[in-house]
C-alpha cells in the first residue's frame, strides 16, 4: 500500500475519514460534509450505535464520497499505540471496500500529531500485509482494493520523516512474516540462508556456514538434528554495523527449524503442519536485522539463525543417543523431538564466544508448555539479567507485545540433570518452558542473556488490530524498540 502525508484539506477521491470523539461531537471536515448533504452524517449518527467510543466505525455515504467515522472515543487516552491500533481498524474497515484511495483527517491538533501519524499509518501497513502468492485462482473480489492511504495532518514533513523510520521496522516485520509463512519445500536452510544474504544489499554483512564448517567448530548439538535430513543444515551470521568500531555488539540468536516432524519421537500427524513455524525465531532474527539496517540503526548488532530440518530417517538422531556441543558439555538425547534446544545451545555458545556480546537475547518456538503457560497473547521470556529483563518489559509494552518473565532456578535446573552425560534435553512434562531455559542457560557462559519462548505468539490464528491471521511477526518491533531505547541511547 503507497502511504502519504499531506496538509489538513478536502481530500479530492476516495474514501474519507474522519474523528469522532465520544459524545459525538464531529471535527470541522465533518460539519462541512455534513451541512453540505443535508445533515446525512448526523442522521446516520441519529439512527446508529456509534456514538464514537474508541475504535467504532459508521460508514456513511455523501455527496463527498464515503465517509468513514472513526470513533476515538476519550481524546485522552489516543497515544501511539491507540493510533496504530486505529490504523489497522480503518484499513480492515475499508481495505475490500472497493475504495481504491482513503484519506484520514486528523484536525486535533496537540504537539504529537505528528507521530499520532506516523503511527496511524504503520498500523495500517501492517495490518496490510498479505501471503497470497501461491492462491493463483483467488479471485478478484477476493482481493483488497485499496491501494493508497493519505494521512492528512499539520505537520505532515515531520509525520512523514517519523514514517519513514517506522516503514523500515514495518519492512522487517513483513520479511519475517513472509519466511514464517513459506513452505518448507521453499523455505529449508539453504534457501533460507540465501535470502538472508540478498540483506547485503541493505548493507547487512553476511556469511553463511555448512557442515563442513560446523563439524569443524564442533557443533555435535545442531549437527545432530539435522543429520536425519537431506538437507543440509546451515548457521547464518549476519553483523550490521551501525555502531562506532569501540562498540560492544549486541546479539540475537534464533532458532530456525524450517520443519520439525519430531523426528523419530515423531509427532502425531494431527496438526503437524504447522510445525513450518518452527523457524519463527531465526525468522525474526532476520526480520530485525532488516529492520535495523533499514532504518540505519547507530549500533553493532550481530543476529545469528541456526538452520536444520528435523526429520525421522536411517540417519536421524536416536532418543539415547549422546551428543557433544561445541561448548564441551554432553548431552543425552531423550526425546529428539526437543531439538530446539540442541540447535541454540551450539548457537549461543558460538555467539557469546565469537562475539563477546554485551547481552545475547534468543528467540524459539520452544515449547508447546509456553502455550499452556501464557496461551497466545503473552510472550514469555527467562533472563539471568534485572535490568535487561525490565528493558525488554518496557519496549514490549511500548509497541504493544506483551512481555511476561518467567522464573529460572536451580530445582528446575537440575531435572536436566542425566545420569550418562552433562545434562539431557528433555525432563518431566510440568514446567516443560521453565525446565528448557535452563538447558538453554548451560550454554550462555554468564553472558546477560534472555531467552524468549515464542511458540504461542508467532502465529496468529485471528485477525488483530495491526496483524491479519497468519504469521504475526511478533518481537520484531520490541527488539527493534529495544535497541533503539537500551542500546542506542546509552
Ligand atoms: N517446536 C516444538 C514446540 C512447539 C509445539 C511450538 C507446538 C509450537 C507449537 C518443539 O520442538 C517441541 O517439539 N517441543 C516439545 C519438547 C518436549 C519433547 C520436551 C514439546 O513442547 O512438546
Ligand atoms: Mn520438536
Ligand atoms: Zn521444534
Amino acid at each position: 500500500m503507497k502511504i502519504a502525508f499531506a496538509k489538513v484539506g478536502r481530500p479530492k477521491k476516495g474514501a474519507i475519514v474522519v474523528s469522532v470523539a465520544e459524545g459525538g461531537k464531529l471535527s470541522p471536515t465533518a460539519t462541512a460534509i455534513d451541512g453540505e448533504s443535508g445533515g446525512l452524517i448526523a442522521k446516520a449518527m441519529a439512527g446508529s450505535r456509534f456514538t464514537g467510543k474508541a475504535h467504532q466505525t459508521l460508514t456513511v455515504f455523501t455527496s463527498a464520497g464515503r465517509v468513514l467515522l472513526y470513533g476515538v472515543g476519550d481524546p485522552a487516552k489516543f497515544d501511539l499505540k491507540w493510533a496504530e491500533t486505529a490504523g489497522g481498524g480503518i484499513y480492515a474497515a475499508l481495505a475490500g471496500s472497493g475504495e481504491k484511495e482513503v484519506t484520514i483527517v486528523m484536525e486535533s491538533g496537540d504537539e504529537r500529531r505528528a507521530a499520532r501519524a506516523a503511527h496511524l499509518a504503520l498500523g495500517a501497513e501492517l495490518r496490510s500485509y498479505r501471503f497470497d502468492k501461491y492462491r493463483t485462482t483467488l479471485k478478484d473480489d477476493d482481493k483488497p482494493t485499496l491501494e493508497k492511504l493519505t494521512v492528512m495532518v499539520d505537520g505532515h514533513a515531520e509525520a512523514k520523516k517519523l514514517y519513514d523510520v517506522e516503514a523500515a521496522i514495518a519492512e522487517g516485520v513483513a520479511f519475517t512474516r513472509d519466511l514464517v509463512s513459506e513452505p518448507p519445500n521453499v523455505l529449508f536452510p539453504e534457501s533460507f540462508a540465501q535470502r538472508c544474504v540478498e540483506l547485503k544489499e541493505l548493507g547487512v554483512a553476511v556469511e553463511v556456514l555448512g557442515e563442513k564448517e560446523m563439524t569443524k567448530l564442533g557443533m555435535g548439538a545442531l549437527l545432530g538434528v539435522g543429520q536425519g535430513s537431506r538437507r543440509e543444515s546451515k548457521l547464518v551470521v549476519m553483523r550490521w554495523n551501525g555502531g562506532a568500531k569501540s562498540d560492544q555488539p549486541v546479539a540475537f540468536v534464533g532458532k530456525g527449524v524450517c520443519f520439525d516432524t519430531g523426528g523419530i519421537s515423531i509427532k502425531p500427524a494431527g496438526g503437524m503442519e504447522d510445525m513450518k513455524f518452527d523457524m519463527g525465531g531465526a525468522g525474526v532474527v532476520s526480520g530485525l536485522m532488516r529492520a535495523l539496517a533499514g532504518r540505519k540503526a547507530k549500533a553493532n548488532v550481530i543476529g545469528v539463525i541456526g538452520l536444520v530440518e528435523n526429520m525421522p530417517d536411517g540417519n536421524a538422531l536416536r532418543p539415547s543417543d549422546i551428543l557433544t556441543t561445541m561448548s564441551g558439555q554432553t548431552i543425552e538425547v531423550i526425546n529428539t523431538d526437543a531439538e530446539g534446544r540442541l540447535v541454540l545451545a551450539d548457537a549461543l555458545w558460538y555467539t557469546q564466544d565469537k562475539f563477546k556480546p554485551a547481552f545475547m537475547i534468543d528467540l524459539a518456538t520452544l515449547t508447546g508448555a509456553m502455550m499452556v503457560s501464557l496461551g497466545e497473547e503473552t510472550c514469555g521470556y527467562f533472563s539471568n539479567d534485572d535490568k535487561l529483563s525490565d528493558a525488554l518489559k518496557a519496549a514490549g509494552d511500548a509497541v504493544d507485545e506483551a512481555m511476561w518473565r518467567m522464573p529460572l532456578g536451580d530445582a528446575y535446573n537440575k531435572q536436566m540433570d542425566s545420569d550418562v552425560a552433562d545434562m539431557k534435553n528433555a525432563g518431566p512434562r510440568w514446567g516443560g518452558a521453565i525446565t528448557a531455559a535452563c538447558f538453554l542457560e548451560r550454554f550462555v557462559n554468564k553472558t546477560p542473556w534472555i531467552h524468549m519462548d515464542i511458540a504461542g505468539v508467532a502465529w496468529s490464528r485471528k485477525d488483530r488490530s495491526t496483524t491479519p491471521k497468519g504469521a504475526s511477526g511478533f518481537a520484531v518491533r520490541a527488539l527493534d524498540r529495544l535497541v533503539r531505547d537500551y542500546v542506542e541511547k546509552t
